[in-house]
C-alpha cells in the first residue's frame, strides 16, 4: 500500500478473544479497528426492535437498505451507532447474543454489511475481526490470522468477564458450542479458516502474548513489500 499500511484480518470462533486483541493490535500500530461482530449485533438489535423475525427473510430484506451502522472511535473503546441511536451497550445483551447467528445467516443482510466493511478497508491500515474476513470480506488482506481456543477455555473467559446473574459455566460452554455450530454450518460465508491464514491457538496464551505475536507478524508482512 502507498501509505505503508496493510490490512489485517482476524477470524475465529466466539469468545477466542478476537475483539480485545484486534483493538490492542490496532492501537499498537495506529490502525483502525473494525468490529464486524458489532455490526451483525447492531443489525440484530434493529430487526428485533422492529419485530422482524429471522424466518421472515423478505421482511428482513426490506429493512436492510434502511439500516445505517456506524463504528465511532471513543476513549472507552468504540461506540456502535445504529440509525443515530447509540446501541453500544444493548448489542451485548443476552437477547441480542442469543439471536444474532440466526440473522447473520441471511445472505442479503451479509452482502449489505460486507460492502460497508470493504469500504472501511479501502485506504488500508485496518484491523478487522469477524468470521469471514479472510475468506470473503477482505480476501486480499496482507495478513490473516485465525484465532482459536478450546471451548472450555473460551467459556471460562466469557464467564469471568460476564458475571451475568444466574448463568453457569456449563451453560456458557453449551451456548458457545451451539453458536460455533451455527456459524460453521451456515450456507453463506460460514466460519472457516482461509487457507492462507496463520493459525493461532490461544488456549494457553494471555492477551499480551497474542497481541505481541500478531504485531510481530504484521511487521514481518510490511517488511516483505
Ligand atoms: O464476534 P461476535 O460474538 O460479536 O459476533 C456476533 C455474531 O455475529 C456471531 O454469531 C457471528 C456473527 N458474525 C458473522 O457472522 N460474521 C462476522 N464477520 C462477524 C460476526
Amino acid at each position: 500500500a502507498s501509505n505503508g499500511k496493510i490490512n489485517i484480518a482476524i477470524d475465529g470462533p466466539a469468545g477466542a478473544g478476537k475483539s480485545t486483541v484486534a483493538r490492542r493490535v490496532a492501537e499498537a500500530l495506529s490502525y483502525v479497528y473494525v468490529d464486524t461482530g458489532a455490526m451483525y449485533r447492531a443489525a440484530t438489535w434493529y430487526l428485533m426492535k422492529h419485530e422482524v423475525l429471522p424466518e421472515d427473510v423478505q421482511e428482513v430484506l426490506q429493512h436492510v437498505p434502511k439500516m445505517v451502522i456506524e463504528l465511532k472511535p471513543d476513549p472507552s473503546g468504540q461506540k456502535v451507532i445504529c440509525n443515530g441511536v447509540d446501541v453500544t451497550a444493548e448489542i451485548r445483551s443476552l437477547d441480542v447474543t442469543g439471536n444474532v447467528s440466526r440473522y447473520a445467516s441471511i445472505a442479503g443482510l451479509r452482502e449489505h454489511l460486507t460492502s460497508g466493511q470493504r469500504r472501511m478497508a479501502e485506504c488500508k491500515g485496518v484491523v478487522m475481526d469477524g468470521r469471514d474476513i479472510g475468506t470473503t470480506v477482505l480476501p486480499d488482506a496482507e495478513l490473516k490470522v485465525f484465532m482459536t481456543a478450546s471451548v472450555k477455555e473460551r467459556a471460562l473467559r466469557r464467564f469471568k468477564e460476564l458475571r451475568e446473574v444466574g448463568i453457569t459455566l456449563e451453560q456458557l460452554e453449551r451456548d458457545i458450542a451451539a453458536r460455533d455450530k451455527l456459524d460453521e454450518d451456515r450456507e453463506v460465508s460460514p466460519l472457516r479458516r482461509s487457507e492462507d491464514a496463520i493459525m493461532l491457538d490461544t488456549t494457553h496464551m494471555d492477551i499480551e502474548e497474542v497481541v505481541d505475536t500478531i504485531v510481530s507478524y504484521c511487521k514481518t508482512a510490511i517488511g516483505w513489500r
